[in-house]
C-alpha cells in the first residue's frame, strides 16, 4: 500500500462509480482511506489526480485529499486496513436470465475473509438481494468471524454523488446494535441525517427506490405511447398535467430510462416476489420496448433501407459518461439490421472506436434519434434534418410527431 499511516477505514471497490464519491466523502469529512480496488489502472489515474469518469465535484476534493495524504492505494484483499472498517460496494447482479448472481457478493467476502479480524466493522454498500446482509453474518460466523455487519445503502445519482452524500439522509441498518452504532456513527461524519431500519428493510428500501423509479418512467412512457398511437403531442398533455398542479409536478418527460441500476433493481425485486411484482414487469416491458416501438413507427413512416440513420447521445443518461445497460446501444443493434447505415456520436464517451463527430453525423445522417439529450445538444443546428426527440429537449428543431 502507498501512502503513510494507518488508514481510518477502506472501501473495497472505492475506484468505482459508487467507491470514488464516497471516498473523497470520507476524506472532505478528515479521514484517511484506503481505496482497495482490483483494478490497478484506475487506482494510478487517482494516484494521479485524474478521474476515470465525469463525477461533479471531485477534482477539486481528490486534488485536496492527495494533497493532505489522506488516500491509499491497494489491490488486494490482503491490504485492507487491519481492524479499521471497511466498507464494501459490490452487489448483487443480474444475470441473463434476469436471475439474482449471489455468489458475486460471497466471492468478494470469501477474499477478505482472511484479512477480517474479530469484532471488526463491515459495512455492504451496494444494491443486495433481499436476505443478503443477515445471511452474510451468519456465513461469517459460520467461518469463525463475528464481525459487526451492516447494510448502508448507496442511494445517489450517479455524477452527482458528492453534492448528494452531503445532502441527503443515509439509511443505516446493523445486524446487531454495535453494528448498526458504529455505521452509524461513521455516516454521522457525511451525512447530514441517519434513518435506521432492520438489514431486510434497508435492502428493501433501497430496492423499492429503485423500482418505483423505474415504474414511474415506465409510467410516463406509456402515457407517451398512448397519446402517439392517438396522433396526439405528449409534450404539450405533459405540460398541461403539470402546470400549476402540485400533485403532478413529480411526473417526468417521456425518455429512455436504462443504466446499470433500474433495471437490475427492479428484476432483483421481482425474483424475490417469486416473480409477482407485475408492476415491475410491466415497467420493464415498456422502458425497455419503447425502443422497439419507436423503431416500428419508424418502418411505418419511411423505407429506412437506403438511409442513414444518426443517433445523438449513446450513455445512459444526460450529461454523464457511462454508457453501461444504455438503450441507445439497443438502438444502434436493431436499426444496423434495417437501416443502410447507422451512424452514433456523443460529447463525453471516450471507450466506443465506432462513434462519429456530432457535425459529420447531422451532416451526413437522413434521421437522426435523440437518444441522450445531453445539454451540449441544446441549440446545435441539426440543418433542418427530421429528429425523432420523445424527450422533447430540442427547440426548434424538426421534430417527428
Ligand atoms: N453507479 C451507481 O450510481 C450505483 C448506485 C447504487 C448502487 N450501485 C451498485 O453498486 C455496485 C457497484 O457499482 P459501480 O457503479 O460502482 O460499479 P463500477 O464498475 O463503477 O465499480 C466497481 C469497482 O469495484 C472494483 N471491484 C470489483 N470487484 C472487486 C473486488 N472483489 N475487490 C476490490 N475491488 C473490486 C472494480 O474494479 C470497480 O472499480 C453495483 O452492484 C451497482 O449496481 C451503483
Amino acid at each position: 500500500m502507498s501512502g503513510t499511516g494507518a488508514p481510518d477505514l477502506t472501501v473495497v471497490g472505492g475506484a468505482g462509480h459508487v467507491g470514488v464519491p464516497l471516498v473523497l466523502a470520507f476524506a472532505r469529512a478528515g479521514l484517511r482511506v484506503n481505496i482497495n480496488d482490483l483494478n490497478r489502472c484506475a487506482l494510478d489515474e487517482l494516484a494521479a489526480g485524474r478521474l476515470a469518469f465525469l463525477e461533479q465535484d471531485a477534482e477539486p476534493l481528490l486534488a485536496a485529499a492527495l494533497k493532505d495524504k489522506r488516500l491509499a492505494f491497494s489491490t488486494s484483499p490482503a491490504e485492507i486496513t487491519a481492524g479499521a472498517p471497511v466498507i464494501v460496494t459490490i452487489g448483487t447482479p443480474v444475470d441473463e436470465f434476469l436471475n439474482p448472481v449471489r455468489k458475486v457478493v460471497q466471492a468478494c467476502i470469501d477474499d477478505l475473509l482472511p484479512w477480517l479480524s474479530e469484532g471488526q466493522l463491515l459495512i455492504l454498500r451496494s444494491t443486495l438481494y433481499p436476505g443478503t446482509t443477515d445471511w452474510i453474518a451468519g456465513y461469517l460466523e459460520r467461518q469463525g468471524k463475528r464481525l459487526k455487519v451492516a447494510f448502508c445503502p448507496e442511494r445517489v445519482v450517479q455524477g452527482q454523488g458528492i453534492r448528494e452524500l452531503g445532502q441527503m439522509p443515509q439509511i443505516v441498518s446493523g445486524v446487531s446494535p454495535e453494528a448498526e452504532e458504529e455505521a452509524a456513527r461513521l455516516f454521522g461524519l457525511i451525512a447530514p441525517e441517519i434513518v435506521r431500519v432492520k438489514p431486510a428493510e434497508a435492502e428493501l428500501a433501497k430496492l423499492f427506490n429503485n423500482a418505483y423509479r423505474y415504474i414511474e418512467f415506465a409510467t410516463t412512457n406509456q402515457f407517451y405511447l398512448i397519446a402517439k398511437s392517438g396522433g396526439l403531442d405528449y409534450g404539450a398533455i405533459h405540460g398541461a398535467m403539470r402546470h400549476h398542479y402540485p400533485r403532478a409536478k413529480g411526473i417526468p418527460s417521456a425518455g429512455l430510462a436504462a443504466g446499470p441500476c433500474l433495471f437490475k433493481d427492479t428484476m432483483q425485486l421481482a425474483a424475490f416476489a417469486q416473480n409477482q411484482f407485475t408492476l415491475g414487469q410491466a415497467a420493464m416491458l415498456i422502458n425497455e420496448g419503447i425502443v422497439l416501438r419507436i423503431i416500428d413507427d419508424l418502418r411505418a413512416r419511411f423505407d429506412l433501407a437506403p438511409l442513414t440513420v444518426g443517433l445523438l447521445g449513446m450513455d445512459f443518461k444526460a450529461d454523464i459518461d457511462d454508457t453501461r445497460a444504455s438503450l441507445s446501444y439497443k438502438f444502434k443493434n436493431m436499426l444496423s439490421g434495417l437501416a443502410g447505415k447507422v451512424l452514433t456520436t456523443d460529447p463525453f464517451v471516450r471507450t466506443d472506436p465506432d462513434l462519429t463527430p456530432l457535425e459529420d453525423v447531422v451532416e451526413r445522417s437522413d434521421l437522426l434519434i435523440l437518444c441522450t439529450p445531453h445539454s451540449a445538444y441544446r441549440g446545435v443546428d441539426l440543418k433542418g434534418k427530421p429528429v425523432v426527440d420523445i424527450w422533447r429537449f430540442l427547440d426548434g428543431a424538426n421534430r417527428l410527431p
